[in-house]
């Protein structure tokens, strides 16, 4: 570190110590079932770099949607591939994103889900970041009938969504996903903002990376010092 850096007001990921011991909530790294990484040399090498950040624990958390209606059994039998083949530190966990669509109000209703968390009594859950889906309120209510927290991926993404929505989920028993590379400015600076913002008001109950592709870069962005001080507290 230089005297420069002393009084420097962002760190990167890897100055941060975010990524020590962390629990990754979100990720994309089953080969070839989604949008994420689709070469399985390509995830073990991310799991390297995660490794080397000290990350603890990843869920692995494939798309589930109308337009990419990836089965359970399927996700399961990649998931087992990727253990076998994975032989580092890291604990992996499957658990699946639904967008809350009508393919997710069919699973619910069969109960045919790939549940997170360490009890297994959580969903993730995303929208498009552009519009709220007509069944929001219907696919909540009903994940909660079935004992399940709803977890909501990325809330700071979300174009359409206002502080009073944001607080109105929570009442509701949503708990929230912050994405790292959101306060890396991955997706730009309202994202970044919002995530600010739900950082400050202690609305996120988790983090994740999500991430889709090896960025070698990773551990060398930047952040704000102080948005990382208030992440660290999430851990
Ligand atoms: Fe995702």
């Amino acid at each position: 570190m230089s005297f420069f850096d002393l009084f420097s007001s962002h760190v990167t990921l890897a100055e941060s110590n975010i990524c020590q011991g962390m629990v990754d909530a979100h990720s994309h790294l089953i080969p070839g079932v989604d949008d994420g990484v689709q070469k399985m040399e390509d995830t073990l090498a991310i799991l390297s770099s995660y490794e080397a950040l000290g990350v603890k624990k990843i869920y692995c958390t494939p798309h589930i949607m109308e337009d990419l209606p990836n089965k359970t059994a399927h996700l399961k039998d990649r998931f087992a591939q990727l253990r076998e083949a994975y032989q580092g530190s890291i604990e992996l966990r499957l658990a699946a994103e639904y967008m809350i669509d009508n393919l997710l109000l069919n699973r619910l209703q069969e109960k045919d889900l790939l549940p997170h968390g360490e009890k297994e009594d959580h969903l993730l859950i995303e929208t498009s970041y552009y519009s709220s889906p007509g069944c929001f309120e219907e696919a909540i209510e009903q994940v909660r009938s079935l004992g399940f927290w709803p977890m909501l991926a990325h809330p700071e993404r979300y174009c359409y969504m206002e502080r009073r929505q944001y607080e109105k989920l929570k009442e509701e028993g949503v708990k929230f996903q912050l994405n790292l590379p959101s306060l890396l400015g991955k997706y730009g600076e309202d994202a970044k903002k919002k995530a600010r913002m739900l950082l400050e008001k202690g609305m996120y109950d988790f983090m994740g990376t999500d991430v889709h592709r090896l960025d070698p870069q990773f551990a060398d962005r930047k952040m704000k010092k102080s948005d990382a001080e208030m992440v660290l507290k999430l851990k």
